[in-house]
C-alpha cells in the first residue's frame, strides 16, 4: 500500500537553467546524474519531473521561477514533479513551498548530488528540501561527465569573499572555494574523451582559482598540453585578481582564446566605492593596458550596472567615458536590483525609474555601436572557427570566432575547426566562407 500522499517515481526529467554559464554547468550534471537514475531527458511539456535551476541575480531572474511553477502546475495532462534548484532555492529555501505548494523538491547549488535521495522522500509523500552548503563536495558525488558538445564548461571556482555591496552571490554561492589541481584535470579530461573541443574554465572568480602554489594560467597551461584539446577559454575574472601570469599566458599559449570577461561595473571612483568594488577606474584601464600588451587582438567583455542607489547624471557620463576608452568587443548591462540582505538595498538616493532606464538606453546603444564596429574589423580576415551547431538553413553550421564571435558558414561538422573568410559582418553574427581546412 502507498500512503494518500505517495506519487509515481519519475521516469523523465526536464531541466531548465536560467542565469550565468555556472547554472548552465550545474544543469548539466544534474541531467547526467538524473540520466545515471535511468530517467530520461523529456520535454517540459511531458517530462515526469521538471528541474528549474533558478538564478537569484537581479528580482527579474529571481520572480520568473514563479511564473513558471504556476504553469508547470496547471500543465495540461496533469503537472510534473517540480524540483527548484539553483541560487534562488538557496537563498529563499523553506519560503519557496510555502508560495508555491507545488513545489516538491527545493534543493542548493552545493547540493544537488542528493537529488535521487531527495527524489525519493518526494515521491514518499512531502516536500523534500536541502540548502545546506557542506563541507565535502558535490562534485564527488556527481556521475563522470559523458556526451560532450564542441564546448563545454568545467567549474573550476565558485563562490565569492568579494561582497559587492550589490551582490547575492556570497550569499547564494558561499564563500571562494576552489576545486583541486588534481579533479579539474580528471574532469577536463572526461570532457576531452567525451568529445569536447574547446573547455570553458567557469568561477564567480575564476582568476582567484589557487590550489597548492599554483594558479588559474597552470591550470591552463596544463590543459594546452592535451592534444585532441584545441581552445581554452575562462569566467569571470575579477580585475583584483588578475595575475601576471594570467597576463603572460595570453601572450604565450596559443590555445588560449583571445577574450577577455572583465567587470568594471561603473565609471566612477565614487560609484566603485560605495560598490566595495577594491578597484578604481584608472588601476581598471592600466590593467587593461597591460593585457593588451600581451595580447593586441583581445575581445574585451564586461558588466555594467546603472543607477546604483546615489549615482548621478555626472557619475553615470563618466560609466560612458570609459566604456569609449575600454572599447568592447562585447559587455553586459544592467540596471541596478536591490536585493534583500545586500548592503546596498538599504542604501540613501534609489535612482529613479525613468533615470535607470535611459541610463541603460544609452550605455546599450554605445555597447551595441562597440559590437558592431569590433565585427566590422574583423570583416576580411580569416580566422579558424570551431563549429558548435546547425544553422538555420540545409547545410549550414554556426561556429565561434577565437573573439567569441557567432560565425555562419555552410559546411563543416560539429566540432571541426574551420578555417574562414569573414565576409559579412552584422551587430550580432558573421558570415564566413571556408577557406582551406585547419589542421584539427
Ligand atoms: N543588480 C543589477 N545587476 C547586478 N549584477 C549583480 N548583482 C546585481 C544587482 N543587484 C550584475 C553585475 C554582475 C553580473 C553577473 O550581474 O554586473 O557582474
Ligand atoms: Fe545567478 Fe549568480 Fe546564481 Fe549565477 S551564481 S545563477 S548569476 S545568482
Amino acid at each position: 500500500m502507498v500512503s494518500a500522499s505517495a506519487r509515481p517515481t519519475p521516469k523523465s526529467f526536464h531541466v531548465k537553467s536560467f542565469g550565468c554559464q555556472m547554472n548552465a554547468y550545474d544543469g548539466a550534471r544534474m541531467a547526467e546524474l538524473m540520466e545515471a537514475q535511468g530517467m530520461v531527458a523529456a520535454d517540459a511539456a511531458e517530462a515526469d519531473l521538471v528541474l528549474l535551476n533558478t538564478c537569484h541575480i537581479r528580482e527579474k531572474a529571481a520572480e520568473k521561477v514563479y511564473s513558471d511553477i504556476g504553469r508547470l502546475a496547471r500543465r495540461e495532462g496533469g503537472r510534473p514533479m517540480i524540483a527548484v534548484a539553483g541560487c534562488v532555492a538557496q537563498a529563499e529555501g523553506p519560503e519557496i513551498p510555502r508560495r508555491a505548494p507545488a513545489v516538491d523538491v527545493v534543493v542548493g547549488p552545493q547540493a544537488y548530488h542528493r537529488l535521487p535521495e531527495l527524489i525519493g522522500q518526494a515521491v514518499a509523500g512531502g516536500t523534500a528540501l536541502d540548502t545546506d552548503m557542506p563541507a565535502a563536495s558535490k562534485f564527488d558525488a556527481l556521475p563522470k561527465r559523458r556526451r560532450q558538445g564542441a564546448s563545454a564548461f568545467l567549474t573550476v571556482q565558485e563562490g565569492c569573499d568579494k561582497f559587492c555591496t550589490y551582490c547575492v552571490v556570497p550569499y547564494t554561492r558561499g564563500a571562494e572555494i576552489s576545486r583541486p589541481w588534481g579533479q579539474i584535470l580528471d574532469e577536463a579530461k572526461a570532457l576531452v574523451d567525451a568529445g569536447a573541443r574547446e573547455i570553458t574554465l567557469l568561477g564567480q572568480n575564476v582568476n582567484a582559482w589557487a590550489d597548492g602554489g599554483r594558479g588559474l594560467h597552470d591550470v591552463i597551461e596544463a590543459l594546452a598540453a592535451m592534444p585532441a584539446l584545441a581552445r581554452i577559454r575562462y569566467m569571470t575574472s575579477h580585475p583584483n585578481d588578475m595575475a601576471d601570469g594570467l597576463i603572460a599566458a595570453h601572450r604565450d599559449i596559443e590555445k588560449l582564446m583571445p577574450f577577455l570577461h572583465l567587470p568594471v561595473q561603473a565609471g566612477s571612483d565614487r560609484v566603485l566605492k560605495a560598490m566595495n568594488r577594491a578597484h578604481d577606474v584608472a588601476s581598471y584601464l592600466r590593467l587593461i593596458e597591460r593585457v593588451r600588451a600581451a595580447r593586441p587582438d583581445i575581445a574585451i567583455s564586461g558588466d555594467y550596472i546603472v543607477g546604483f542607489p546615489g549615482e548621478t547624471d555626472a557619475e553615470f557620463e563618466e560609466t560612458l567615458a570609459v566604456v569609449r576608452e575600454i572599447g568592447h568587443a562585447q559587455a553586459f548591462s544592467f540596471k541596478y536590483s536591490p536585493r534583500a540582505g545586500t548592503p546596498a538595498a538599504t542604501m540613501a538616493d534609489p535612482v529613479p525609474a525613468a533615470a535607470m532606464e535611459e541610463r541603460l538606453a544609452r550605455l546599450q546603444a554605445l555597447l551595441g555601436q562597440q559590437q558592431h564596429a569590433f565585427n566590422e574589423a574583423t570583416l576580411g580576415r580569416t580566422c579558424a572557427i570551431l563549429i558548435e551547431r546547425d544553422g538555420k538553413r540545409p547545410g549550414q553550421r554556426l561556429g565561434k570566432s577565437p573573439w567569441l564571435q557567432s560565425v555562419l558558414v555552410e559546411g563543416g561538422a560539429i566540432g571541426d575547426l574551420v578555417e574562414v573568410e569573414i565576409v559579412s559582418a552584422g551587430p550580432n553574427s558573421l558570415i564566413g566562407e571556408a577557406r582551406v581546412p585547419a589542421a584539427a
